[in-house]
């Protein structure tokens, strides 16, 4: 004999084969794709009606409609033979589920009737109906057509009057059996009210809450204090009714995987697909040589890239140029639109698309904009792999809480908060992310846009701005876009307070953009100075270490050569008035090119620690009265005789290269008798200013000579 646990179970077997999902589906929409995906995950067997047929129950994303719905149903059923079958019937471009069969039908047992609808809080189409809706102990009192669960014989009964026709509403039709109450009690109709099993998401956000347990997510109900079988993302037509944001796991949406796989794209090179990369350049930014770098060493194959660049900065214009000019041809093909054709805004976006949509071979169109710091060098193959309509890499903004996309939004349809936004931007919560809005970097399908993308005019609006336009075109359609957050891909530069009147204007970046700034201007050794020890005392007390990259090195005196204004030995009386200078040198000093608060922090954020561990005990704020460039050259000023610096400590940097750009030259210190005579490019010596470190500046015997010099502390 079994025992009567096994019985039970038994039982609940023969239940959960009696259960059949029915939904009407006329296109595969993404929204029906992760429906399916929802449903095959928790084992519930679908049966699809209308596949094919043309949809007349009015435009699914602005109901009401849907008597079509209800026509195929009743067909449906008068051909279902089986009586004791339990059919859930529900829509699928804008549900998923959240649990399985089984506490689905539990919970329908419970109900206690045989047909158990969702409910609303909001009464919809016909409010005149509200009186005439019985009262419920707690929760909803209204009906939301959107989801039903009950057995066949009284779901044919119910919709055995159905005449209308396709484009008639399907919720006021099932309202007012429902109202009437001996309908109401001869098909034994109930409602859902505090939503055990169907969740209605309209009107109902401020009182749903996601929870997270085990890889999926389960909306609960902090009213009712319940977990939903069945969420449904219904919803105001202004805010894009199929979207259900971050309810859903996210192993439904990354289960999509890949069709063209890493392997496959590495072995067969000529079967890489074509993807035009639309570059945008819409206000002056800084670090673009560094971008088109980085567009360089991007892993993929250039002859299987085309480039749409459009740049509206004159500015610009020098560094667009000289990269066309040096690397253009390697890729398959180049369009250039410059600032002289005068476009805004939308016009380019929407050029940049068409060249993609146009040629028949593009299969992707990367959008990029010139801000995006685009650190992962496999980021498109990795988009590719995703196999998703649009898909993003998520980019932030360093130490804030930016990124390139939104989690929800508002009721108006502008930026609102996800519950998980904070979590995905941080990368406590992994995946690839349905999201309703998109910008900065993406990469979208052609076969989209050769679709239901075919308007050129993607970007325009009367309102919107041209990102928010297109994002808003792309949810209208009902297609689908993500961001993935698996792994990091890289971070957006911030373009304001970007001064442009420099020759490097980069070099004033190191507030506004400091990751940047260091990762452009900090030698690569830097950070191994404490950890490898990789500073030197080539003389008693004095610390020689790297510091400065040689880009740094050559726009710091770039820059100095294009301000120009050398001072000689009359220029300084001021200075020796002032009790500080009394060995003059030919010199710009960082306040004459208004780079003294720059200087500060250079020195605040990446000397003061070197110093601070040298001199144990000793703190410095980096204060300084003189901070200079020199120059040293056979026919102008040589050398400097030996004096004491006016500094608490000195900062001495290499600005170039000894044999290469001059001969001679370095530091010698008199007390020791020591002296560095082949200073490194880009290398620091400190050592302490006033009383020991008596020094001199060695003659330069040919070619110019270029140093830093920092009296810090004075
Ligand atoms: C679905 O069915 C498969 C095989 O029958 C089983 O391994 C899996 O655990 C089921 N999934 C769920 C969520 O019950
Ligand atoms: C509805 O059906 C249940 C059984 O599922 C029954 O107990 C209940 O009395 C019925 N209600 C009405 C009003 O007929
Ligand atoms: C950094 O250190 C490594 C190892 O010592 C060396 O090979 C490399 O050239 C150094 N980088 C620079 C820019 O000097």
């Amino acid at each position: 004999r079994k025992p009567s646990g096994n019985h039970i179970k038994l039982e609940n077997i023969l239940l959960l084969n009696k259960l059949l999902v029915v939904t009407v589906a006329t296109k595969e929409t993404d929204g029906f794709t992760r429906f399916m995906k929802s449903a095959k995950h928790f084992n519930y067997s679908v049966k699809v009606l209308g596949r094919g047929e043309k949809w007349q129950g009015g435009d699914y994303m602005s109901a009401p409609g849907g008597g079509q719905k209800v026509r195929l149903l009743k067909a449906a059923l008068d051909k279902m033979k089986d009586e004791d079958r339990i059919i859930l019937f529900i829509d699928s471009y804008d549900v998923v589920f959240a649990s399985g069969p089984k506490e689905l039908l539990k919970k329908f047992q419970q109900a206690g009737h045989k047909v158990v609808f969702s409910s609303e809080s909001l009464i919809w189409p016909d409010r005149h109906l509200q009186d005439k809706h019985p009262h419920v102990k707690e929760g909803n009192r209204f009906l939301g057509s959107g989801g039903f669960i009950g057995y066949v014989p009284n779901i044919r009964e119910m919709v055995s009057d159905w005449t209308g026709e396709d484009d008639e509403s399907d919720q006021l039709f099932f309202t007012k059996i429902y109202i009437d109450p001996a309908k109401r009690k001869s098909i034994n109709i109930t409602i859902d009210s505090k939503c055990r099993l169907f969740q209605n998401l309209n009107g109902a956000l401020d009182e749903v809450v996601l929870k997270f347990e085990d890889g999926r997510v389960r909306a609960r109900n902090v009213l009712y204090d319940t977990l939903s079988v069945v969420i449904h993302g219904n919803g105001p037509t202004k805010l894009q009714i199929n979207y259900l944001g971050n309810y859903i796991p996210n192993t439904w949406t990354f289960e999509t995987g890949c069709t063209v796989c890493h392997e496959d794209l590495r072995s067969l090179t000529s079967e890489y697909p074509l993807v035009v990369i639309g570059i945008f350049i819409q206000q002056p930014t800084p670090f673009v040589t560094v971008f088109f770098e980085r567009l360089l060493k991007l892993q993929y194959p250039k002859n299987r890239l085309k480039l749409f660049i459009y740049n509206k900065v004159k500015l610009m214009q020098t560094i667009v140029s000289s990269f066309l000019q040096d690397h253009g041809n390697l890729y398959q093909d180049v369009k250039f639109i410059g600032p002289e054709e005068e476009m805004d805004g939308a016009a380019p976006r929407n050029l940049g698309f068409d060249m993609c949509r146009k040629d028949e071979d593009c299969d992707y169109f990367f959008s990029l904009d010139i801000e995006v710091v685009l650190k992962n060098e496999n980021t498109l193959k990795i988009l590719i792999e995703q196999n998703l309509p649009v898909i993003a890499p998520m980019i932030t903004r360093a130490g804030r809480l930016w990124s390139n996309f939104w989690g929800a939004l508002s009721a108006d349809g502008y930026y609102a908060r996800s519950e998980d936004y904070v979590d995905i931007v941080q990368g406590r919560r992994e995946g690839v992310w349905n999201i309703p809005y998109v910008s900065s970097v993406y990469l979208v399908k052609a076969s989209l846009l050769r679709s239901e993308l075919s308007d050129f005019e993607l970007f325009n609006s009367n309102n919107l701005d041209p990102d928010m336009a297109f994002c808003h075109n792309v949810r209208s359609k009902g297609i689908f876009m993500y961001v993935t957050n698996m792994q990091s891909f890289g971070r957006i530069l911030s373009t304001e307070n970007y001064q442009t009147n420099h020759l490097h204007n980069d070099l004033w970046q190191i507030f506004e953009n400091p990751v940047d700034w260091e990762e452009r201007y900090i030698h690569e050794n830097y950070t191994r100075i404490m950890k490898d020890k990789l500073i030197e005392t080539p003389c008693p007390d004095v610390y020689w270490f790297p510091i400065f990259t040689d880009v740094a090195c050559n726009h710091l005196v770039e820059e100095m050569e294009n301000f120009g204004q050398w001072s000689g030995g009359g220029n300084k009386d001021t200075r020796i008035q002032g009790g500080y200078e009394n060995v003059p040198t030919i010199d710009i000093h960082m306040n004459q090119v208004n780079y003294e608060k720059e200087w500060q922090k250079f020195l605040l954020e990446y000397i003061a620690p070197v110093t601070e561990k040298m001199f144990p005990g000793y703190y410095t704020r980096a204060q300084f009265d003189l901070a200079f460039v020199v120059r040293y050259k056979p026919d102008e000023q040589p050398a400097l005789r030996p004096h004491h610096d006016a500094s608490t400590f000195t900062i001495n940097i290499a600005l170039n290269q000894v044999g290469l750009d001059f001969q001679g030259g370095g530091c010698r210190f008199l007390r020791y008798d020591c002296s560095i005579t082949s200073p490194r490019k880009g290398w620091a010596l400190m050592h302490p200013g006033r009383l020991t470190h008596y020094h001199e500046g060695l003659r330069v015997t040919e070619g110019v000579r270029y140093i830093a010099v920092s009296f810090v502390d004075p």
